[in-house]
């Protein structure tokens, strides 16, 4: 099955008002790409982001975050209704930087899940094990038990849109990146759990890898067979480097 690549950008909290309009304006300049590009400003930037990229097909846009309520007495929360407003595609959701910081579960991720779904967003689902895990020999059973709290909610049929993104939480911002063996492995294993539940889901499930991922390491990473795309971080605040990645990705 040939599944579409992604290339998403995520800059986490960084970012003004002068540096995102260089960046994005720098990004259109690229021209088409075959895969879907991707970026990712925090909250306050949605706007201006919508706007630069209003007169082209070429970047869509995707949140960092949405709250699992609909809307009430929640300072300091975003819900998904709201990003109806902003022209978001896509919604990050279980970063394992809102886990380990923020305390979320298995299980507020799968709401949020929900909460995303019940709209017309896609959730880019992310998973991924600390290296003690990794050491421990449980990398593949940390993956399964973060997909079996969505599986559990939403059922297997979700999967048909959701993209999952495999971020080894050792590889972030470490320049640590896995090896393409290494993600490879892992994106062969969670493609193989979903397929418990349906075969054909499995197939069609794009599964970003994530985690330092560079100019320099995206084509190896895209040449596997289960690599559908990457989730970005430190890479993706430069435009430079960030086009590289997506012409890898073809
Ligand atoms: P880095 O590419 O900076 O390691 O970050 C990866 C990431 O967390 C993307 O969501």
């Amino acid at each position: 099955m040939i599944r579409q690549k992604i290339v998403a950008g995520n800059w986490k909290m960084n970012g003004s008002t002068e540096s995102i309009t260089a960046l994005v304006t720098d990004l259109l300049k690229a021209g088409h790409s075959n895969s879907e590009v991707v970026v990712s400003p925090s909250f306050p930037y949605l706007h201006l982001v919508s706007t630069l990229c209003a007169q082209s097909d070429l970047i869509k846009l995707a949140a960092q975050n949405v709250s699992d309520k609909e809307s009430g007495a929640f300072t300091g929360e975003v819900s998904a209704s709201m990003l109806e407003d902003f022209g978001v595609k896509y919604v990050l959701v279980g970063h394992s930087e809102r886990r380990s910081l923020y305390g979320e579960t298995d299980d507020l991720v799968a709401l949020k899940i929900q909460s995303l779904l019940n709209k017309d967003f896609t959730p880019m689902f992310c998973i991924g094990e600390t290296l003690e895990e990794r050491e421990a020999g449980q990398t593949l059973a940390v993956c399964e038990r973060q997909i079996q709290a969505v599986l559990s909610l939403l059922g297997v049929e979700a999967f048909n849109r959701i993209v999952i993104a495999y971020e080894p939480v050792w590889a972030i911002g470490t320049g640590l990146s896995a090896t393409s063996e290494q993600a490879q492995e892992v994106h062969c294993g969670i493609r193989a759990f979903i397929a418990k539940s349906s075969d054909l889901v499995a197939q069609r499930v794009q599964i970003l890898y994530g985690g330092s991922v560079k100019a320099s390491t995206s084509r190896a990473l895209f040449a596997m067979p289960d690599i559908d795309g990457a989730l970005v971080g430190g890479a993706s605040l430069d435009a430079k480097e960030f086009l590289e990645i997506v012409k890898a990705a073809g």
